[in-house]
Parts: C-alpha cells; structure tokens; sequence
C-alpha cells in the first residue's frame, strides 16, 4: 500500500532526512537519479542512519561506519569497531574478551529499501 511521505520540495538534493511514515521512521534522499528511501536503522546495530554521512549513493552509518547503498539498501562495507573496541577480544581480562568477542560477531545486515513513487509532487513509499 502507498503511504505519503513528504513534498518533493522537503527534500533539499543529496540532503538526506527523516519522516516518520505509519509508526516507521524512513531515511528519505533526494538525487540526481531520483528519491530513495531505506528504513531509517543500520543493519548493524540499529543505530539512525540520517545521523549518518551520506555520498555519492551511500549512507555511512555514523556509529560504527557500516555503508549502505541508498538503491538497494545493500551492504558496500561493513561495521568497523574502533579501539579500544576492536581489541577487547584479545584482552586479558576475561569478561572484557568475551564482550569483544560477542560485539566482533554482530554481522551487518542490508537494510529495507522502499520502492518510491512520485506523483504530483508527493513522494509515497510501498509499505505492507
Ligand atoms: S550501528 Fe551502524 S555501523 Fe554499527
């Protein structure tokens, strides 16, 4: 089902935002090549992607820099722990491992890509 998002016009070029839509918060670009739409949370960790950096066709999550293609919502690289982070795994201290292990092996997952139509000036997202 169609769901309305926002005006054209709300959507300044290669400006990335947020609308919520039906209760979902939904990372809106605007392009050269056209409006794109992604659930607005990395597949990583969750964390919002429009507190992201966003360029050429790829929002990078701001948390742990994990890029996502705005096209597809498909990964292009995935999260990178910065220390002390990444080398908790091969602390000394047990509980300290264990964590660094376990955040080590969260993987980061595509992120919903909304089909998006724009009629009359209105952009509107496919939701089920
Ligand atoms: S939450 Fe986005 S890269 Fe970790």
């Amino acid at each position: 089902m169609k769901r309305f998002v926002c005006q054209v016009q709300e959507l300044p070029i290669d400006k990335p935002r947020c609308f919520r839509v039906e209760g979902v918060d939904v990372f809106v670009v605007r392009t050269a090549q056209g409006v794109f739409a992604l659930q607005n949370r990395c597949g990583h960790m969750n964390a919002p992607l429009h507190e992201g950096d966003y360029t050429d066709g790829l929002v990078v999550c701001g948390l742990h820099g994990a890029g996502f293609r705005i096209t597809d919502g498909g990964v292009e690289w995935g999260a990178v722990l910065p220390p002390p982070i990444s080398e908790y795994s091969t602390s000394e201290n047990e509980r300290l491992r264990r964590f660094g292990k376990l955040i080590e092996s969260i993987e980061t997952h595509p992120v919903h890509a909304y089909l998006v139509t724009v009629m009359d000036e209105q952009v509107m997202i496919e939701m089920e």
